[in-house]
């Protein structure tokens, strides 16, 4: 049976990735950190906005498209930075790439990846993106970054959210720590799950061996199993904001900073050369007392202003959640988790109905708001209540 005949929206994606994938890889792509606070509050943060139905307009004409860095897109959604496709899917990172291409979306490529960027600009098509992370020691974080610009990506994105590895408790119980070292509850968590065995594991095991880091440096390309050997590419605690300077030096197209939370942050990153900020925390993965990123988009758009683009992800699960980021002031939304789900169950035609999914959820969005062009859904769209205080959200987006 197609896998994806009853999905109809990104809550069945997720229930169908997680019958087929590990409950240790499962839940690596689905879970957040400690307590979860921040994952379920990022949820119940977009679900406390609410937006205002207008009607009596033609809207029989409407359209997604808009652009992004002055470029077209399909709609104002980009695939966010994630090191898990290619554990997802065999060589999961190009399906969802090519998924991305096809709906027109740009897809970021993560430091983490499976799959090499000089492969994804080969065979992916479409606006590619890289993320970043830079290590402690930053003359491979700098070899990588000739690499993206050799290969074509058009923009680079640092992430900055991220400077200690997170306490996921669930992975090191489910055996499912990286490096991975699979012990008897990983191996039959595996072998409970034949369909990921046969078309992933075993695939990469008998065709490109068992996956690597290919975005590494040469000398430290190991494979998920192994030990990392080198600290100086594991630990990120030491950037500041010379680095960011160094780095608008170093790349010469669009460059953004992920993770940001703060409006003077995001200031300063735009006064240090960042052409965007993606406001972010990480998809709840990291810190689980942040507070939820649409809650801190206003003050930043605000404190922008038109002086570079503001990107907001971390939760997006329906085609109202990005017309609610666009409403608060974000230019577009990247998504982590949706297109993950959607890969894990299909491939590129899972990623690509995770992205159909959402963009015809906006869609209805714009039709019933009476907005027949991106550029329509603005702060007239959301509901402000005579109490503020019941629809929670910060001050400045009431303003
Ligand atoms: C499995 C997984 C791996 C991720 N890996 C990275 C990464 O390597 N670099 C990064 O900047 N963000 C990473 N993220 C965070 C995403 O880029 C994004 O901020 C987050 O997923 C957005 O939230 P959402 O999943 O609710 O859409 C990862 C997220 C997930 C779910």
């Amino acid at each position: 049976m197609n896998a994806l005949a009853h999905c109809y929206n990104i809550a069945d994606l997720r229930e169908a990735a997680r019958r087929r994938l590990p409950k240790g890889v499962f839940e690596f792509v689905d879970r957040g950190t400690e307590d979860e606070v921040a994952l379920r509050n990022n949820r119940a943060a977009f679900e406390r906005i609410k937006l205002r139905p207008r009607s009596l307009v033609d809207v029989s004409r409407r359209s997604m498209q808009t652009t992004l860095f002055g470029k077209p897109v399909g709609m104002p959604l980009a695939i966010a930075p994630t090191g898990a496709a290619g554990l997802c899917w065999y060589h999961g990172e190009l399906e969802l790439a090519k998924a991305a291409a096809a709906a027109k979306v740009p897809f970021t490529l993560a430091t983490g990846a499976m799959t090499s960027m000089e492969e994804i600009a080969k065979e992916a098509g479409g606006r590619l993106w890289m993320q970043l992370y830079l290590w402690n020691e930053r003359r491979y974080s700098y070899e990588l970054i000739k690499r993206a610009e050799n290969a074509g990506f058009e923009a680079l994105i640092l992430t900055v959210d991220t400077v200690v590895s997170p306490n996921r408790e669930y992975n090191p119980r489910n055996g499912f720590n990286l490096p991975f070292h699979p012990n008897v509850r990983a191996i039959s968590d595996m072998l409970a799950h034949p369909r990921w065995l046969a078309g992933v594991l075993t695939r990469y095991l008998t065709t490109t061996g068992m996956p690597r880091y290919e975005n590494l440096p040469e000398q430290f390309r190991r494979k998920i199993t192994a030990d990392p050997s080198q600290k100086e590419i594991t630990r990120q605690d030491t950037m500041d904001w010379e680095d960011v300077k160094r780095l608008r030096d170093l790349w010469p197209r669009i460059l953004m900073v992920k993770g940001i939370m703060q409006p003077d942050e995001a200031v300063r990153a735009v006064e240090y050369g960042a052409d965007a900020v993606i406001v972010s925390n990480h998809g709840g993965r990291n810190f689980d007392s942040a507070m939820a990123s649409i809650d801190a988009l206003p003050d930043i758009v605000e404190a922008v202003g038109d002086r570079a683009t503001v990107i907001l992800d971390s939760g997006i699960r329906r085609g109202s959640d990005i017309a609610k980021a666009l409403a608060l002031g974000a230019k577009a939304v990247l998504v982590g988790r949706a297109t993950l789900y959607g890969t894990a169950v299909a491939g590129q035609a899972g990623a690509l109905a995770a992205l159909n999914l959402l963009g015809g959820e906006l869609d209805k969005t714009m039709a019933y708001t009476a907005c027949n062009t991106i550029d329509e859904i603005g702060p007239d769209l959301l509901y402000l209540p005579r109490d503020r205080n019941r629809m929670g959200l910060p001050e400045t987006a009431l303003a």
